[in-house]
């Protein structure tokens, strides 16, 4: 935990109009009073992200939602009595408590109860709604370590909490419960079966929808090198054929998967919460080494692993400025 001269540093910070790193479950994130319009705008300038993609709102309490939502459907209720704190976010008619900076001028929010007793502490002191998006920049790769975060934004934050690794490791999924009909936006940190559960209907995964969600560019969450996606039976193949062309190959791979010598794996594990836990920690990694080109092994669709593979197909995706493969 924190000490209270931390905490306390935190909630001031916050309080005058500063920029924090705060650790979440799911990946760390950069977090300004959601009230305060010119905290939000340097947000925004900070990661480099377009001033129209919406942000989270993070608060201390499933409570909190009626304030900044003007109607609180009672499946949002439920989820949020099931899953908060936790890796959910409800998307949901905004209150006039939501202005445009933290929406991106459109007529819904985005609101969630993180599961981490820092970000918990912080939220509880400070009293209001924090506005956090994924403390990296646009485009990039989360972070899930103090660590990375210091590597990516160093001085433009005023405070970076240490809070240790992420615990889930991968964003929180995105339900939209403004329509008549839920959907989810993002698969994330919950199972979209643990919401189905819960909710007792299927619910669409609709990633392309008219709302700007960013995780959901086509390209997203990429590292430096390029990415090539293959299921587990088809990793030495591509591996063989691209040292035949003369490139530097790492795998992003479970243990159980045996590979040529001289062509290194980043370990992650086949079961799909322990790849979502290191996912981004390995793409780090592995970008480190100076790879041309990594090759990632597909885990199982169901559970985490959906999310896993939603990422990775991101991070394979073309890049709208040409680099990387
Ligand atoms: O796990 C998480 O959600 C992390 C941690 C820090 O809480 N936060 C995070 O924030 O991933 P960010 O900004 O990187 O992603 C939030 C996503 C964006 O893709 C944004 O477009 C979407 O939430 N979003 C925010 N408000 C929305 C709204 N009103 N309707 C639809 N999507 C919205
Ligand atoms: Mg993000």
């Amino acid at each position: 935990m924190m000490n209270s001269e931390l905490l306390s540093r935190a909630v001031e910070t916050l309080r005058r109009g500063g920029v924090i790193a705060l650790p979440t479950e799911t990946v760390y994130g950069l977090a300004a009073n959601a009230e305060d319009e010119l905290a939000v705008r340097r947000v925004f300038a900070i990661k480099g992200r377009p001033a129209t993609h919406p942000l989270i709102v993070h608060v201390a309490r499933a409570e909190a939602l009626d304030t900044w939502a003007r109607r609180v459907p009672e499946e949002a209720r439920r989820l949020a009595a099931a899953f908060w704190p936790g890796p959910l976010t409800l998307v949901l008619p905004r209150s006039e408590r939501a202005t445009d900076a933290i929406t991106g001028g459109q007529d819904t929010v985005a609101v969630r109860v993180p599961n981490h007793p820092v970000a918990l502490a912080v939220l509880d002191a400070m009293g209001g709604g924090v506005a956090a998006p994924s403390a990296n920049r646009f485009g990039k790769v989360s972070p899930t370590t103090a660590e990375h975060v210091r590597a990516d934004l160093g001085d433009e934050v005023d405070l970076i909490l240490d809070g240790g690794p992420c615990t889930v490791g991968l964003e929180s999924t995105i339900v939209d419960l403004s329509g008549d009909e839920p959907a989810v936006l993002r698969p994330g940190g919950l199972p979209v079966e643990e919401v189905e559960r819960v909710l007792g209907r299927p619910v669409p995964v609709r990633t392309s929808s008219t709302v700007r969600v960013s995780g959901s560019l086509s390209s997203h969450y990429a590292p430096r090198a390029g990415v090539l996606l293959a299921e587990p039976g088809g990793v030495i193949e591509r591996v063989e054929a691209l040292r035949a062309q003369g490139r530097s190959v790492g795998v992003l791979g479970p243990p159980s998967l045996s590979l040529p010598a001289g062509v290194p794996r980043y370990d992650v594990p086949e079961d799909p919460a322990g790849a979502a836990r290191v996912l981004y920690m390995r793409l780090r990694e592995a970008d480190q080494h100076g790879h041309d080109v990594l090759v990632a092994c597909l885990p199982r669709a169901e559970g985490l692993g959906v999310a896993v593979r939603d990422r990775l197909a991101r991070a394979a995706a073309p890049r709208p400025n040409g680099d990387g493969a």
